[in-house]
């Protein structure tokens, strides 16, 4: 193990000087100095690197600074950011008292300053350990004058110490423009800049459109994003005098790497880089949904608010296929369907095009008139209007030009339905009035067009699977399932890209030969949602087989398309799931198998759990977060997992945690998100008081689990089914009792006092009670439990009191509605509760 990795690293630091540049060895250009291609320089305590980079699989070269010591490489400045090179044959000098960008032919391509200033004087430029890149006069080395910093000029990072805002002496912004894509480090269409009027950070569309507002800056926080100033990480502030107004922040540990981003998704994202990672970790995002990213998905196009992808209105396509499957849907869609004003009569229904969606808000006028076939006609006889809605109670909405910010809704709230004119907008004003019959024939021809191609596209899938099923023979099948997910799952890993991918099917014959026809002796045990079993498929492989017992609501399509996206979360601390089966009454899914089984068995168990000693614990603790939190925030698909609990957590062969059953509330729920639910799905002892009592789900439910489960992990104790004599306290309430006496160091596991780190413990504990707090604002998520983790746990904030503290015997002196559901329940077994309302 150790050889090997020794050995990976050796590659990978070969690889990466042979790709990257040479080191000027300083962190200054001077006078007549250059930085050429190949060359570069870095910052005094060796964070930054500035010098010549190709972003993505771009062929162009940018002058840029990165982060010197983390891989892969994230640029947070570029230079000539609109103004490529295309060779690398070029030099970043010092000359006539300015920086400047010479091509091979010394063209200036970009300079700092946009005139030369004194050629006489002497001035260098200076990498600081920040990432601030700043040009001063040094002629009188005692006090150097600044003529020009990168802070002042940021291009879509946001770095602690810079500024956005702007200057009230130059009228200059400071602002974040997105990249255009990730190979393509020109403006984008999305902006994040500094409202001086309300002291707020406005998000905007091709620098104009705004969709996005953080809410006023009060001295704490932002009024409608608080987790942005998380006032125990970072140190916002507002700075307004006589010369600029601008945002700053710091961070009070200044070991975190953190950076803000404006992506090219239209979001704003806050990253870090913890100890350990192997990646960024994001800790927020706005706006939430990047279904609420202005025009996302281009023109006439719908954005899915339950997997947040972009489909054309139908009648339409996607004007570039290419940039559409790298998920750039900004060109929109397009229609060849051309329509003429008043050509066919306006009640034809098959002239609009009905969406029931989420209407966007600008670009419309509202006239009044008396009914709908009234507001049909106005937008008909109106050559620029494009859609129209009718609300009803008289108000006719039109828009005109191309329609933005359409919006798939999973529930019926502010839904309506949307009339959309057939034919583009250009199509529109192209068509002549004479042309009534091309255009009646054309439309024909483009159904006549739809209809040879979908039967065609029939016939040719319908070819496809027959020959996909005579291949799958029994035999054999397996081991071409075996290297497609393993193959998979490296592409996953090495590009984490967002295409589909196929999870490998099972026969079910195959299923049970493996599992010996599902016999007990195979039974590894009872899920919440079915037996589990080991199997051992062709070439001794260990599989786990997880049978839904058809609990699922859900038809074979459903299943499918929820497998589909289970098996695309990939993570070291999360059970990959490898195949799927379905037939009449079984729902099957296979997952990796583990041979250490379940956490539970280890630390409620006398002997079992001396195996894992302080360290072993807390690295589980943090594995766990670490899974929980690529649910949450770093898939795309937001998992809330609602059982999370220790007989869920696996161990395999290293003691390594592994979150397993994720994704399983999907589909035995179907689609809903964050929302109430008719069902409850969980574990008495970690379920949230707002989940187990009104149904009411979200990621801190989880969080609530996870305090749960870091408290049993800690104390070798079970949260239910565990009693203190004169008063029945639950685990919480115990924990609870002992943090206010200010004794909560006997609530670690005596066994475990030995290999114990005192202050690791306490930290958990209090980490934990924060986690298990009632109110659910109040408790962290588990981008900040990461790294309150790895902090000193000095200055964590106090925890209010749990959910569930006290249940005395027989009068409960609380009146709160937390207690009455929990007076029963002792054991282990997941529950599915109706709920009664
Ligand atoms: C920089 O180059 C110019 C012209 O090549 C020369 O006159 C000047 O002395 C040089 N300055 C320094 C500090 O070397
Ligand atoms: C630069 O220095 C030269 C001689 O040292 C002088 O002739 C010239 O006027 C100076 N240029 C400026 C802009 O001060
Ligand atoms: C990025 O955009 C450029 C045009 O601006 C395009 O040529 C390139 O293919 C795009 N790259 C990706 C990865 O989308
Ligand atoms: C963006 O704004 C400019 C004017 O500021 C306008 O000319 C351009 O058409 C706009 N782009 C889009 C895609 O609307
Ligand atoms: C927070 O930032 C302000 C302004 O940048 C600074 O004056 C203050 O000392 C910082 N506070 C801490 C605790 O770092
Ligand atoms: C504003 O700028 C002036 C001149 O540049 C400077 O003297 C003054 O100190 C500045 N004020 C503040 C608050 O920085
Ligand atoms: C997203 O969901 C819609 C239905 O809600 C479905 O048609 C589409 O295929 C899904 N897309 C992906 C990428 O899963
Ligand atoms: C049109 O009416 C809707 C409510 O029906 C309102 O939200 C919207 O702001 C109005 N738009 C304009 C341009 O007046
Ligand atoms: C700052 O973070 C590092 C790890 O990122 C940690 O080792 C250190 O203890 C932290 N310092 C404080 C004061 O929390």
């Amino acid at each position: 193990m150790k050889n090997s990795s020794s050995i990976l690293i050796l590659v990978h630091f070969l690889c990466f000087s042979l790709i990257t540049n040479l080191s000027l060895g300083g962190d200054t250009i001077s006078v007549n100095e250059s930085v050429s291609s190949g060359q570069t320089i870095i910052s005094s305590g060796g964070n930054f690197e500035l010098g010549f980079f190709r972003p993505g699989d771009s062929r162009s070269y940018y002058i840029g600074i990165w982060y010197k010591k983390l891989y892969p490489q994230a640029v947070v400045w570029v230079a000539n950011r609109d103004k490529p090179l295309d060779s690398a044959d070029a030099n970043l000098i010092i000359s006539q008292g300015n920086l400047v960008l010479l091509d091979r032919l010394q063209n200036s391509i970009w300079s700092a300053l946009t005139e030369n200033i004194n050629p006489n004087i002497s001035v260098a430029a200076v990498l600081r350990d920040d990432g601030n890149f700043i040009l001063s006069d040094v002629s009188k080395a005692s006090m150097p004058l600044l003529l020009w910093q990168s802070f002042d000029h940021p291009t879509h990072t946001f770095l602690p110490g810079a500024k956005i805002g702007y200057d009230k002496r130059t009228q200059r912004k400071q602002v974040l423009v997105s990249w255009k894509n990730s190979s393509d480090p020109a403006p984008g269409m999305y902006s994040l800049e500094m409202d001086p009027k309300n002291a707020q950070y406005v998000i905007k569309w091709n620098r104009t459109t705004e969709y996005w507002a953080s809410g006023s800056w009060d001295g704490q926080r932002f009024g409608l994003v608080p987790e942005m100033s998380l006032n125990y990480i970072y140190n916002y502030s507002y700075i307004d005098n006589e010369n600029e107004s601008y945002f700053t922040y710091s961070l009070y540990n200044s070991t975190i790497t953190s950076r803000l981003i404006m992506d090219v998704s239209g979001q704003i994202k806050q990253l870090s880089w913890l100890d350990g990672s192997i990646d960024w970790n994001l800790f927020w995002t706005q706006p939430r949904e990047s279904c609420q990213v202005y025009a996302i998905c281009g023109a006439f196009g719908v954005c899915d608010e339950a997997n947040a992808t972009c489909n054309c209105l139908s009648g339409f396509k996607q004007r570039s296929d290419a940039e559409w499957n790298s998920n750039d849907y900004s060109s929109g869609c397009v229609t060849d369907e051309k329509v003429q004003c008043d050509a066919i009569t306006e009640d034809k229904d098959s002239l609009w095009i009905t969406s029931i969606v989420r209407v966007p808000a600008s670009h419309n006028t509202n006239i009044t008139v008396g009914t709908a076939s009234q507001c049909r006609s106005a937008c008909f006889n109106d050559c620029s209007c494009t859609a129209y809605t009718y609300d009803g109670s008289g108000t006719c909405s039109i828009w005109t030009g191309d329609l933005f910010n359409l919006e798939q809704l999973s529930t019926t709230e502010s839904k309506r339905t949307i009339f959309v004119k057939r034919g583009s907008p250009e199509a529109q004003t192209k068509a002549k009035k004479s042309m009534k019959l091309k255009a009646i024939l054309s439309s024909i021809s483009v159904l006549m067009f739809l209809l040879i191609g979908s039967i065609s596209y029939i016939y040719y899938k319908r070819r496809i699977a027959k020959r996909a099923d005579r291949s799958k023979g029994i035999q054999g099948a397996h081991k071409s399932h075996w290297h497609k997910a393993e193959g998979e799952a490296k592409v996953l890993m090495n590009e984490n890209s967002d295409e589909a991918i196929d999870v490998p099917y099972f026969h079910l014959e195959t299923i049970l030969e493996a599992t010996d026809n599902f016999s007990n002796a195979n039974k590894l045990g009872q899920g919440g949602f079915g037996p589990v079993y080991k199997g051992i498929f062709p070439g001794e492989k260990e599989i786990a087989v997880k049978t839904l017992s058809s609990q699922s609501g859900q038809g074979i399509d459903e299943f499918k398309n929820e497998v589909t996206l289970i098996a695309k979360l990939q993570h070291r601390n999360l059970v990959r799931l490898l195949g799927y089966c379905i037939n009449a009454t079984e729902q099957i899914l296979l997952y990796e198998y583990m041979p250490n089984k379940s956490l539970d068995t280890f630390i409620f168990d006398g002997t079992l759990c001396q195996l894992l000693d302080w360290k072993k614990r807390y690295d589980i603790i943090l594995g766990i977060a670490r899974g929980l939190s690529y649910l949450h925030h770093d898939s795309r698909l937001r998992i809330i997992h609602r059982d999370l609990k220790t007989s869920n957590i696996l161990l395999d062969e290293e003691m390594n945690p592994k979150i397993s059953d994720f994704g399983l509330a999907r589909i035995v729920e179907g689609k809903v998100t964050e929302a109430n639910t008719k069902k409850v799905v969980g574990t008495y002892g970690y379920m949230s008081p707002e989940y187990a009592l009104d149904g009411l789900f979200s990621i801190k439910s989880d969080v609530f689990s996870f305090g749960v489960v870091v408290l049993e992990i800690i104390s070798g104790r079970r949260n239910t089914g565990f009693y203190q004599s004169e008063e029945a306290l639950n685990l919480l309430g115990y924990a609870w009792k002992l943090w206010t006496e200010k004794t909560e160091i006997q609530l670690i596991e005596k066994s475990l006092l030995e290999s114990c780190n005192k202050s690791e413990a306490l930290k958990c504990i209090n980490i934990a009670l924060l986690c298990v707090q009632e109110d659910p604002n109040h408790r962290p998520n588990m981008s900040d439990v990461i790294l309150m983790l790895g902090g000193e746990g000095t200055n964590l904030p106090t925890p209010n009191r749990p959910a569930f503290v006290i249940r005395t015997h027989a009068s409960s002196t609380s009146s709160s509605s937390s207690d009455k559901k929990y007076i029963v329940s002792n054991n282990q077994v997941t529950i599915t509760v109706e709920e009664g309302r």
